[in-house]
This record gives C-alpha cells, structure tokens and sequence, in this order.
C-alpha cells in the first residue's frame, strides 16, 4: 500500500526563536517545490510561534514535542492540546524515549495523552522503541508489543485516524548507530502487526510508521526505500536547514 511518508523535525532542546527565523529562512526555499512527501518541524514550545509565522503559505506544518492531557487547570508547566490548536500547531509528539527516560513518562501517561490528543484535530506522533539492554537481552518484541497495547488501550479505529507511529530504537537515537533498514523494518512489521490486532488489518495498512535514530542525508535513501519505512523522526540532523532539506529530498 502507498502510504505518503511524513519527514518530521523533533529539534528537543535546540534553538531560540532567533535562531528559529534562520532556519526557515534557508529551509523554505530548498523544499518549496517538495510535494512527494509531508514535512513538520517540531520546536520548542517558545519557538512555535516563530515557526508558525515563518512557514506561513507554505508546504511545511508545525508541531509540538509534547502535550498534556488534561484541557486546562492547575497543571505548573504544561500545555494542552487546545492550547497546541489554538497557536496553529497541527501535530504533536508523545511519548519520546527522552521523555520517558529522564521526565517519568510511562505507557500510561502515553495512552491518557494519545487519548486527549485524539479528541482534537492534531496529529499524534505517538515514540516506542527499545533500550540497547532490551535489544540484546531479545526483549525487543515484547517491549514494542507492550508499548503499543498500553499506548492504545481503550483507543478505537474510528478514533486514532490521524495516528502515527514513530519506532525510534533508543541505542540508535544521538549515537550515530543506526538501525539498518532491514532491523528498522523488522520492527516496524510488529508494530504494524500489534496496530492489527487492535484497530484492524485496513487500519494497519494506512498506519504510517516513522523510523527515528541517527538518521542522516548519507543514510535516509537506504533507509526510506523499505516500504515498510513511512517516513522519519529526526534530531540532530534537523537542525541544520541544508542537512535536514537533504533528508527530506533523499
Ligand atoms: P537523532 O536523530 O539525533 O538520533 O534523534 C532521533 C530522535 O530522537 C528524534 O525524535
């Protein structure tokens, strides 16, 4: 099934507004005429205004790096989805292994969020993966089925239209080690195995699938030629317009 692949920006803790106006300002021309593919850049929450006027007309969307679930309240710190929509922002990323790593996000936390999320129009970009312990204990399948089930629990077909999933193995993510196209695909025919068995096969055919970890212009052809490959989250190389453009036109 052809599926259009979503080449998405996660730039974590990087860039002032500033230096949010640069980027664009050397980005927007070299993928003005880049249709093949959807393209999203995910600031800092300070840099999304930033980002949302400089790409105003043009092919390129903008998302946020994380999201409460709650509408409001008294929550020190956090953002809501309605806030995310009220801004422009039209997807979000959940349940990054940075965030669950160092900020005590769990599988739950990720369902109560992708839940919030899917009561609004934004795009959930919903991380699993692995730790390099896991992988070499061969504990990758469990942990992806885990991640999954407990992201999806209670979640419909009809509801999680807009899910994405991206599979970011954490040993590959700032390391320079990349998963190969064969390992990334393994992995991605689980996930979209596990997406199956709760949403249905012709939900898991349209499912996109986002590879994360070290991607790089040197090796983004390789790896978005699988078919099972619907595009790719990345970091370090998406800070640089030139770097992450050339990604985007593998
Ligand atoms: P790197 O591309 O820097 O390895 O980061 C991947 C990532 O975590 C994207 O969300």
């Amino acid at each position: 099934m052809q599926r259009k692949k979503l080449m998405a920006a996660n730039w974590k803790m990087y860039k002032t507004p500033d230096e949010t106006r640069g980027f664009f300002t050397i980005f927007l021309p070299l993928v003005r005429d880049h249709d093949r593919d959807e393209i999203v850049v995910c600031p800092p929450y300070v840099d999304l205004a930033t980002a949302l006027e400089s790409v105003r007309g043009s092919n390129i969307a903008v998302g946020a790096q994380n999201v409460h679930w709650g509408k409001e309240g008294a929550f020190t710190g956090e953002i809501s989805p309605t806030m995310l929509l009220a801004v422009g922002c039209t997807h979000v990323i959940i349940g990054h292994s940075e965030r669950r790593q160092y900020f005590g996000e769990t599988d739950d936390t990720v369902n109560l969020k992708l839940k919030a999320v899917l009561e609004t129009s934004l795009t959930p970009i919903v991380c699993v993966g692995e730790v390099l312990e896991e992988r070499e204990a061969g504990l990758t399948e469990d942990v992806l089925r885990r991640q999954c089930t407990r992201a999806f629990y209670k979640i419909s077909a009809k509801k999680a239209t807009k899910l994405v999933i991206a599979y970011e193995p954490v040993w590959a993510i700032g390391t320079g080690k990349t998963a190969t196209p064969q390992i990334a695909s393994e992995a991605h025919r689980l996930i979209r195995s596990e997406a199956a068995k709760t949403f249905g096969q012709e939900f898991a055919d349209r499912l996109r699938i986002l590879y994360g970890g070290s991607v790089k212009p040197e090796n983004a052809k390789a790896l978005m030629s699988e078919d099972e490959l619907d595009g790719a989250l990345v970091g370090g190389a998406s800070l640089d317009p030139k770097s992450f453009a050339a990604i985007v036109k593998y």
